[in-house]
């Protein structure tokens, strides 16, 4: 298992993250093959889970808050705040209802899920810090954030570090290389990439042969493996099965060399 501190928080997180996305989905009742595979993806080292209080309107954190069961303090916990609950009292609302699906009494990263511009951003963060100074929460985050509206983030908060921007990037949307990768390498602010496997469209025609034959990978291992090419990313592969978890995490056993990542890098279109 390959960690990596997530940004400048100095947290180990591990390189290949659990996603939670449409896991808790069959009308409220929990899947136990999905809470299983969850603990198996914690018991051989992935610690980072992500979820939010939108997946699956709530379901996904009470998924999550049961796989966590005796096994708390192996894992990072991610969750996210909607963005019609940006409003200060809502954060607080929020957050409160998101520990208790998860059952813990800190949540690890907590995440603005989407920017709302109807409501500023420095509101938004003041109740993140509020959130922190209560012990609610231990570390702040975005996602969706443009590197304007990152930067804003960075500045609103007086007393915590942003720690992380989770944003879409895959083989086809690689949108995120421009501008925000190079930002947020020099800020040191984590890139958590999301939908990293094309959600499960895996495209096999962008992935190179020689690179599955040499490290003996599958196509979504060699896509997760360049994808977290560079130190401050992470990849957050969703998988209700144990077999995919486990094969997702071992992706990163091996690196590849500067001139294989470049070589794959450059016969890629920008998408
Ligand atoms: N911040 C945001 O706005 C945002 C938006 C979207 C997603 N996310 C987060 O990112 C996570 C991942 O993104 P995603 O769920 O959209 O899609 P994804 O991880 O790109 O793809 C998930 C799909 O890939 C399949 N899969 C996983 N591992 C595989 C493997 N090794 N081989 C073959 N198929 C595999 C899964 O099927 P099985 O379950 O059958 O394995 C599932 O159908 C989400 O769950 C969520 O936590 C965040």
């Amino acid at each position: 298992m390959e960690y990596r501190t997530l940004g400048r928080t100095g947290e180990k997180v591990s390189t290949i993250g659990m996603g939670t996305w449409r896991i808790g989905a069959e009308g409220g009742h929990l899947n136990p093959r999905e809470v299983e595979s969850l603990r198996r993806g914690f018991e051989i080292g992935v610690n980072l889970v992500d979820t939010a209080e939108m997946y699956s309107s709530g379901n996904s954190e009470a998924t999550v808050g049961e796989a966590l069961e005796g096994m708390r303090d192996k894992v990072f916990v991610a969750t996210k705040v909607s963005p019609s609950n940006l409003g200060y009292d809502d954060v607080v609302a929020a957050c409160g209802r998101s520990l208790q699906r998860l059952r813990v009494s800190q949540i690890d990263l907590y995440q603005v899920h989407w920017p709302n511009p109807q409501i500023p951003i420095r509101e938004t963060m003041k109740a993140m810090e509020k959130l922190a100074d209560q012990g609610k929460i231990r570390h702040i985050g975005v996602s969706n954030f443009s590197v304007e509206q990152t930067r804003e983030a960075m500045e609103s908060l007086s007393k915590y570090e942003l720690a992380s921007n989770q944003v879409e990037y895959s083989l086809t949307n690689r949108s995120v290389e421009t501008s925000l990768m190079p930002f947020c390498r020099k800020e040191n602010v984590a890139l958590i990439a999301y939908s990293p496997l094309s959600r499960g469209n895996i495209q096999d025609s962008l992935v190179p042969r020689s690179l599955v034959e040499k490290y003996s990978m599958t196509s979504a291992q060699v896509t997760l493996n360049w994808l977290t090419r560079e130190e401050g990313t992470f990849a957050i592969p969703k998988s209700a099965q144990a077999k995919h978890i486990e094969e997702n995490a071992s992706s990163v056993s091996v690196r590849f060399t500067r001139r294989e990542y470049d070589e794959m890098t450059g016969g890629l279109a920008i998408h």
